[in-house]
């Protein structure tokens, strides 16, 4: 199976032009299409995309997917700045991983709900048709180019820090690259791997992209504070090594194993520190190493 026969599906090509073209329209339809047009234009946002599909995980995760502009190429694992426009007429603007992989025809995003945050107090009532906000300069650490080659990746995440990799998990350079890919993605709640659980999940049973991934993809999602089949912090189960043990795997060690990381600061800061006791240094786009990181948000509280 080719890398081309994937992205075409993927894609999905448009059905031909003569079984989009409606055989009969009704009066009726007829005319509520001609009053539809006939009203006036709602103003469109500056760099607007509109809302294409929303989904609620939990109080305080949802998802959601944006058209995607021609122009915008990006590399899986990157960040744009995404928002909408504030009360005072100025774009309010956050920087969000993009989710989904560079091949794909959508863009989708996977957010936090921060009750009274500027931005996401009023993004959690999107709707499917409404506009956002994305400036087309896509920047970020995490991506493959960063990183030396390797036999083993490691992307380590909590929260929302799952959202690059989500993109990376649906790239297929991901497992031409490595003979494993290990996703561990932690979270105080079950209900909060959910998103990740399903994407994974449709990884395997996907007919083209699950060959890609059998026997190469090993799934590692813990909680800290309900009880679930995996539980402890990332930064416990490397240093005890029970991960290792639990997957098979032998400790890392800086020839074989790279990694990504993306968390709260706390996290990532913890995070660098057991790497780097296990001999992986930190590496950047200009110098690429053996781990990189990514905050997945800035501040310490909600
Ligand atoms: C490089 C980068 C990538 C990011 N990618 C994402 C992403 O993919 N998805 C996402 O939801 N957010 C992401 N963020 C955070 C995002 O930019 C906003 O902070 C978030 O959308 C909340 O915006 P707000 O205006 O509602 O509140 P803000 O004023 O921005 O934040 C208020 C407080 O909420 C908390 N907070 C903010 N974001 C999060 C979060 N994601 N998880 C837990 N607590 C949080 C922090 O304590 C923060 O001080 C990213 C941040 C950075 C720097
Ligand atoms: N998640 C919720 O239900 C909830 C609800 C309301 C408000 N909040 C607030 O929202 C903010 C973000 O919460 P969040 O749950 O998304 O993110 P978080 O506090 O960063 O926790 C996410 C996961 O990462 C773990 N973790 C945190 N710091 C770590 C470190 N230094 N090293 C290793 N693992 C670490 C946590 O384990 P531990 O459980 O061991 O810390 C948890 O499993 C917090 O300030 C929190 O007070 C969260």
């Amino acid at each position: 199976m080719t890398i081309c026969r994937v992205l075409r599906r993927k894609r999905g090509f448009p059905a031909p032009l003569t079984s989009r073209i409606p055989q009969t329209v009704s009066l009726t339809e007829a005319t509520v299409m001609n009053e539809a047009a006939a009203k006036p234009a709602k103003p469109h946002l500056p760099d607007a995309q509109t809302v294409t599909s929303v989904t609620h995980w939990t109080d305080r995760l949802f998802s959601f997917r944006v058209t995607r502009p021609k122009s915008l190429r990006f590399r899986s694992g990157e960040f744009v700045m995404i928002g909408l426009m504030g009360d005072n007429g100025k774009p309010l603007l956050r920087a969000y991983s993009i989710a989904s992989p560079a091949w794909d025809d959508e863009l989708e995003f996977y957010s936090i709900k921060v009750p009274d945050g500027p931005l996401t107090s009023k993004l959690q009532h999107i709707q499917v048709g409404d506009e956002i906000i994305l400036r087309p300069k896509p920047v970020g650490t995490l991506v493959h180019d960063a990183l030396l080659p390797g036999k083993r990746i490691w992307f380590l995440s909590t929260g929302t820090g799952f959202a690059p990799f989500a993109s990376l998990l649906r790239e297929p350079e991901t497992y031409e690259k490595y003979e494993s890919v290990i996703m561990m993605h932690t979270c105080r709640e079950v209900s909060e791997l959910e998103y990740g659980r399903k994407l994974v999940e449709s990884l395997h049973d996907d007919p083209l992209i699950g060959e890609m991934v059998a026997g190469k993809l090993k799934y590692y999602p813990t909680t800290t504070r309900e009880p679930s089949p995996l539980m402890g912090r990332i930064t416990d189960n490397l240093l005890s090594g029970k991960v290792f043990a639990d997957l098979g795997l032998p400790p890392m060690n800086v020839e074989d194993d790279r990694a990504m990381v993306c968390g709260s600061l706390a996290f990532n800061h913890d995070v660098k520190v057991v790497l780097e006791k296990f001999g992986l240094h930190e590496g950047a786009n200009s110098e690429p190493l053996e781990y990189v990181v990514e905050k997945a948000f800035v501040g310490d509280g909600i």
